[in-house]
């Protein structure tokens, strides 16, 4: 059972999204299929999934290609107000907090974004990046 603690209506559609792109994800390797949504701080929408490849390290996190995405539309200036990440273990949900390099690749793109994400509880919880990386590498 997922748990679903109170969101609004626009951080329960980029959760949906966040679904929608999991389904499409290339995880030959792991089963474990990621996606990821977020909105930017003009208020588009992308999304990514996860790519993996036969040599292991060549894959690509689901949201850092949302990510890319975005940047490919926006530019250099987007900046990530929210993003919900989901996935599917053998197509039941699955928990998944964003991985560390994932999390420094988020705060890259915005130190107060918000991130959406089922825990290991099957919560639904929202914390700040902040809140996920404490003391974020910067120069
Ligand atoms: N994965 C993501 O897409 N995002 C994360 O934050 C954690 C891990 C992917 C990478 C790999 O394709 C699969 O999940 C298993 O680690």
């Amino acid at each position: 059972m997922v748990r679903q603690i109170s969101l609004s209506r626009q951080e329960k559609s980029l959760l949906k999204l966040a679904r929608k792109a999991a389904r499409k994800a290339y995880a030959p390797y792991s089963s474990f299929k990621v996606g990821a949504a977020l909105r930017t701080t003009s208020g588009h929408i992308y999304s990514g999934c996860n790519v993996e490849d036969v040599s292991f390290p060549l894959g690509t996190c689901a949201e850092r290609n949302a990510i890319a995405a975005a940047v490919r539309e926006e530019g250099a200036k987007m900046k990530v107000a929210e993003i919900a990440i989901a996935a599917f273990k053998q197509s039941k949900h699955a928990s998944v907090a964003p991985c560390g390099g994932c999390r420094q690749a988020i705060y890259e793109f915005g130190s107060m974004t918000k991130v959406i994400f089922l825990d290991g509880r099957r919560n639904v919880r929202k914390m700040l990046i902040g809140e996920l990386l404490p003391e974020a590498f910067r120069f």
